[in-house]
Formats: structure tokens, C-alpha cells, sequence
């Protein structure tokens, strides 16, 4: 196919560098804005057109030596070719961009990002696939397996662990390797960041708060870090390895109910209901009701966010690891609920993942 020269104007969420070839946007993976590349389109649409980087005729001041060797081919990196310093401007960048354009919010109060201390040898958590005697991730867009040795954003504990099972020959499979073997469940990858999440909550919560209910609680981290906040602490979790895990080291503050989000918080607003859960939602005021939401990836169905404007805490915290169905979340909360403000925290360096905190505060009570 044919090759374009192009002036990368920006790099869009996702990790790809845009530029524009004869008005339409042309997507380049492995660039960087400002500068100018030569590339091939290799998939052409009606609104724009994906091409492959041939050349970089005019580098970025950004562009720096990817230290990875499977960098490019390995599906997990998308930044190793940028300073640090520019990934956190382009992270903070594509926030803005998908809240104001998706979420039609206007004014953004949109806080600097949080970086990470570590920017590699950060993660404490990795799952290698193995097929046919290749041990390693999948390929950038395709289902293949490339073959990893070490991964530069994963802890030393973690390519020690590589080493081991290398070594033991596995069949076929998916193996999870984490720092610390105790962490059956799912726990925050990059741990000095989620502190600083949890500090940068604890810091916004409001005083005299008597009730929190972490909803796709895990563990519990929020629900445990917070806990002295609070009068009385719900987590929900439809995990149920991950509530067990919640309820070991529980104090009488705490309960923590397996089941699904919407469902549960809309079982909880039935004041009819008797028992635990709706017992201490009913004898907390709504100003002193904080609700952390930490979903997935896909976000919020229309039916917890219905639950969530039916409980109606005062406060409510949105961490999310997807700007674009926080963006679509945010457009509908926003009527009942005003944005005080956005945090961006780097929690994945290299790659294109970004986490982002969103504190809400409920438009019709008066929180103390
Ligand atoms: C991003 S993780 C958050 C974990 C936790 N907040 C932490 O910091 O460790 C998302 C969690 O949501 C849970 N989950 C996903 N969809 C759910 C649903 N509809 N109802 C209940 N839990 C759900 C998963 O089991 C997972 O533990």
C-alpha cells in the first residue's frame, strides 16, 4: 500500500500517533507528536487509515531507546520509545481529550497526574501463557504467543519466578506469577501508586463520615486502608475467593457480601429490607455516605448507575483503568452528582493504561 509522509500531531488514547494524510487521520503505533515519519497505510477506512512507521525523518527530543528487546512485537508496552516525563503529558493530554469530547464535561477540574516512583521494575503481578514450549504474552494485535525471557516492568521477584517456571518446562496453560505468592486475588499491580491512590481519597473524604461501601471491592484495599474513616465499612464483590480473602482479617466494621454491584446496592436502597446491609445504610445520612466504584474496564451498567443515584451518598470516589466508559459514566452522573475533581495516576508506565480518580460530590445535600 502506498506510503505517506505525515506530521504526528498528537497520540490518541489507545498508545497510536496521529497524523493527517489529505484531511483524513491517519493512526501510526511508535510515534510521537511532533514528529515527522514516513509510513505505510496498511488498512484504509472511510474516516481514517492505519499505516505501519517506516521512518522517523525528524525525531522528537522524546524519542529515547526502548530498553526492552521484544519492545514493539510484545502486546503489553506501547511508550518504551518516550522519556517518562512526555508519557505522563500525553496520558494527562488523553484524559482531558476523552472527558471533554465522550463525557461533554465542561470547566475540567483536572488535577496533574500522579506518576509512578518506579517507571519500570514496577509490576508485582504478570500472567504468561504458554503453548507448544513458548512461554510469554501475546503478540501485539494477534492471538500468537511471543516468547519472553525477562519483562523490564515487572519487579525482580517476577523474572526470578519467570526464570523458575522456564526452567520446570509447563505445559500448556496460563500461569500467574506475583511478588508475593499469598495474593491469591486480584491486588493492585503497581503498589506504590495504589498508595498514593489511597492517600489522595483519604485526603478528599469528607469529616464525620459514617459510612463507606466499596463496590468491586476485591480484597477490600479501599474498603481495609480506609477503614478509620468510617463507622462502618460494605464492600461488595462478586469474587468470591476475593470476599473470603476480605472477611479473614475483618474487624466488626466491616462486611463484605459476594454478589453482583447493582444488584446488591439496589437490594440495599429497599428500606423494606431487614438485615445488616440496609440496617447501617439506614442509619447513615446520605451526606455521610461515601460510595468508592473501582469496576472494570467496561465500567458501569446502566443499572448500577441508577443505583448509585437511588442511594445517593454524598461523596462519591470513581477509579477507573478506562478514561472512555468513565467518560460515558460520568456524562450521565454528572446530572445528579458535580465533578470536584479528576486525578490521573500512572499506574502502568510504558504502557497505554491509564488509571483515573474522579471525586464526586452529590449536587442536593450539604456534606459537613
Ligand atoms: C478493578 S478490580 C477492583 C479491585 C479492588 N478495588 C482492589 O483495589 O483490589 C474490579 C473488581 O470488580 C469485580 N467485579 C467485576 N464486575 C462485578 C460485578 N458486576 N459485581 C461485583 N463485582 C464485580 C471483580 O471481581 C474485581 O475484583
Amino acid at each position: 500500500m502506498r506510503i505517506v509522509d505525515l506530521l504526528i500531531e498528537d497520540v490518541a488514547f489507545g498508545g497510536k500517533g496521529v497524523g493527517r494524510a489529505e484531511g483524513k487521520a491517519v493512526f501510526v503505533p511508535f510515534t510521537i507528536d511532533g514528529e515527522r515519519v514516513r509510513a505505510r497505510i496498511v488498512r484504509e477506512k472511510k474516516q481514517f487509515a492505519e499505516a505501519k512507521l517506516v521512518d522517523v525523518v525528524e525525531p522528537s527530543a522524546h524519542r529515547v531507546p526502548p530498553p526492552c528487546p521484544y519492545f514493539g512485537r510484545c502486546g503489553g508496552c506501547a511508550y518504551q520509545h518516550i522519556d517518562y516525563e512526555h508519557q505522563l503529558t500525553i496520558k494527562s493530554r488523553q484524559v482531558r481529550d476523552v472527558l471533554e469530547r465522550i463525557g461533554k464535561i465542561r470547566d475540567l477540574p483536572l488535577r496533574p497526574i500522579v506518576p509512578s516512583p518506579d517507571d519500570y521494575d514496577y509490576r508485582n503481578r504478570i500472567t504468561v501463557h504458554v503453548e507448544d514450549g513458548v512461554i510469554g504474552f501475546f503478540r501485539r494485535d494477534s492471538h500468537r504467543l511471543i516468547d519472553i525471557e525477562r519483562c523490564p516492568i515487572s519487579r525482580e521477584e517476577i523474572n526470578r519466578a519467570l526464570a523458575g517456571l522456564r526452567a520446570q518446562k509447563p505445559t500448556n496453560g496460563h500461569y500467574t506469577l506475583r511478588a508475593s505468592p499469598s495474593a491469591r486475588v486480584f491486588s493492585q499491580v503497581n503498589e506504590k501508586v495504589a498508595s498514593a491512590l489511597c492517600d489522595l481519597i483519604r485526603n478528599l473524604v469528607p469529616a464525620n463520615q459514617q459510612l463507606l461501601i466499596d463496590a468491586y471491592c476485591g480484597a477490600g484495599f479501599f474498603a481495609k486502608a480506609l477503614l478509620d474513616k468510617f463507622e462502618r465499612v460494605i464492600g461488595i464483590d462478586w469474587d468470591k475467593f476475593a470476599i473470603t480473602a476480605a472477611r479473614e482479617n475483618a474487624t466488626e466494621k466491616e462486611i463484605y457480601i459476594a454478589g453482583d454491584v447493582a444488584a446488591e446496592l439496589t437490594r440495599a436502597n429497599l428500606t423494606a429490607l431487614s438485615g445488616q446491609v440496609p440496617a447501617a445504610i439506614k442509619m447513615s445520612e446520605p451526606a455521610a455516605r461515601t460510595l468508592i466504584v473501582d469496576p472494570p474496564a467496561s465500567g458501569l451498567s446502566a443499572e448500577t448507575r441508577k443505583a448509585i443515584v437511588d442511594l445517593a451518598p454524598g461523596t462519591v470516589f470513581y477509579i477507573s483503568c478506562n478514561p472512555a466508559t468513565l467518560a460515558r459514566d460520568l456524562k450521565k452522573l454528572q446530572e445528579t452528582f458535580a465533578i470536584e475533581s479528576v486525578t490521573p495516576l500512572d499506574m502502568f508506565p510504558q504502557t497505554a493504561e491509564i488509571e483515573v480518580a474522579v471525586h464526586l460530590r452529590h449536587k442536593g445535600l450539604v456534606t459537613r
